[in-house]
């Protein structure tokens, strides 16, 4: 069956009261839109088809970057909101050559959808001779959504807004949840149908079922019982409330997987994070973006991993790592920040209050107090002593201080770079070094230490002389 799925995702979204469009907002790490794409990709869709007007070039960039492995998006533009119906109408030439399938039309703010709700729907709607099924369902308070009218026969005679509801229909409980499945065919005829004959003077796209009625067509109701996950977001309230849904599902996919998770509620975790189990996430830890998490792992408390990998056993404790690659057994923190592209080999330390960026970091190799290392290539084995600072920046241009194996750097050194520390040199604490250090030598950059022996005794004396002085003037 050919299947083709309408996204509608050009109204701005007047109740988040932003600049930027509604499905654009952030939910567990991605836009709204990029989680209802996915669901519905699972469904093989010939076609997607967005249906983008305010703030487009921003909604189709966002798609593309968060789905470019799928070819089959048609993008068609509204550039003005005249209702959802209207948005449709605006796919027609895409739907035109969809043939004799079926089309879902969704929302873009509806981020809690799941593939399996679209699998039923789908199931149900196949499952009879029905020129549109919708996906309802029952909620405790129906404000704001669309009231399902059903006739004797159980089916669905019309769905009515609620700002067009009498205070009967406002009674309803069931609530259309804006995703539906049309006969495509049948779709295409009824929008040349529809009116703005209604309190906003906009093209609905729900005043399809009363005219499929009307013509003695049949239209379902699929409805399911979790209403939590068909919330469509219209505020940043629930914006917040649709968040907290998504991550505690999120939470407990990754616990149901042998993830420990000592705290969930504290805990974020983004869609698109990868963990094996036996890691243990302690409280107040962000895990975001495309990061990876390897068996054995302990991050947290309170730390903070976006877009990086982390191996096996590796602990990371109150810390930040931002586009990072992290090899096993590495230990990091409390209170260190590793910036974009730097990558630590297996057994690296990296204690407290140390900035990494853009470095390689060779297995074992330790930096465990109150360092910058920037722009550089450590080797293997080698103590970067505390208050160690690569000086990688002339005001000007970044230079790169690169460190080989074995290496001892005291203290308090700074490495001004561009700069070259030989195989197994050490590096004599308080040193600024300027010049390349050959392999196995010892470099001491510091003034020479002086020792006046006797020097306190000598100023006693002057100074009771002095005194002496001042009583006899
Ligand atoms: C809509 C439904 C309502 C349903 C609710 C579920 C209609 C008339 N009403 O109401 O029955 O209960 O969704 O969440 O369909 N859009 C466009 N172009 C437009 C107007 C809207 O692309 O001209 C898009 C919006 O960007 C949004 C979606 O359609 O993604 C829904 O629009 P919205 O204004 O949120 O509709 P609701 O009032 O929530
Ligand atoms: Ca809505």
């Amino acid at each position: 069956m050919n299947i083709c799925a309408v996204i509608l995702a050009a109204g701005l979204g007047t109740r988040m009261k932003s600049k930027y469009s509604k499905v654009l907002f952030d939910v567990a790490g991605e836009p709204m839109i990029s989680h209802v794409i996915r669901a519905v990709r699972k469904m093989e869709p010939a076609k997607i088809i967005p249906v983008v007007g305010h703030s487009k070039e921003m909604v189709i960039e966002s798609i593309k970057k968060n789905h470019g492995d799928y070819a089959g998006f048609e993008f068609v533009v509204q550039s003005e909101q005249k209702g959802t119906g209207h948005a449709v109408m605006q796919a027609r030439p895409a739907l035109e050559t969809c043939g004799d399938g079926v089309t879902f039309v969704l929302c873009g703010d509806t981020p809690l959808l799941t593939p399996e709700l679209f699998k039923n729907l789908f199931a149900s709607h196949v499952n009879g001779d029905y020129a549109a099924t919708v996906l309802t369902a029952k909620v405790s308070d129906p404000k704001g959504y669309g009231r399902i009218v059903r006739n004797e026969k159980g089916y669905i005679s019309s769905i009515i807004e609620e700002r067009d509801a009498s205070p009967e229909i406002k009674k309803i409980t069931e609530i259309n949840t804006g995703v539906y499945v049309f006969s495509t065919k049948k779709l295409l005829e009824a929008l040349s149908k529809l009116t703005d004959n209604n309190d906003q003077h906009e093209y609905y796209l729900t005043d399809t079922i009363a005219i499929f009625n009307s013509e003695n067509m049949n239209v379902s109701a699929c409805l399911e019982e979790d209403s939590s996950l068909m919330m469509g977001i219209n505020n940043r309230y629930e914006l917040s409330v649709a968040g907290a849904i998504m991550r505690s599902l999120i939470n407990k996919r990754h616990m149901i997987n042998g993830v420990t998770i000592v705290d969930p509620v504290s805990t974020y975790i983004d869609a698109g994070v990868e963990i094996e189990n036996d890691v243990t996430i302690y409280p107040g830890t962000y895990l975001h973006g495309k990061t990876k998490i390897f068996t054995g792992a302990v991050i947290g408390p309170m730390s903070y991993v976006v877009d990086s990998v982390v191996g096996e056993n590796t602990k990371i404790f109150n810390s930040v790592v931002e586009s990072s690659e992290i090899g096993r057994n590495v230990v990091i923190g409390p209170y260190s920040h590793l910036r974009p592209n730097t990558k630590l080999c297996d057994r690296v330390n990296i204690g407290n209050y140390v900035e990494v960026k853009k470095s390689v970091i060779g297995e074992g190799s330790k930096a465990n107090h109150l360092t910058y290392i920037g722009d550089a290539e450590i080797g293997t084995g080698c103590n970067i002593g505390a208050g160690t600072i690569t000086c990688n920046y002339d005001g000007v241009n970044k230079n790169k201080t690169v460190i080989a194996d074995g290496v001892f750097i005291g203290s308090n050194t700074s490495l001004v770079a561009p700069v070259t520390i030989g195989e197994g040199a050490l590096v004599a604490a308080g040193s600024v070094i300027n010049k390349n250090v050959e392999p196995g030598s010892l470099a001491i950059a510091r003034s020479p230490m002086v020792i006046k022996e006797g020097y306190m005794k000598k100023r006693s004396i002057k100074k009771a002389d002095k005194n002496k002085d001042t009583t006899g003037a």
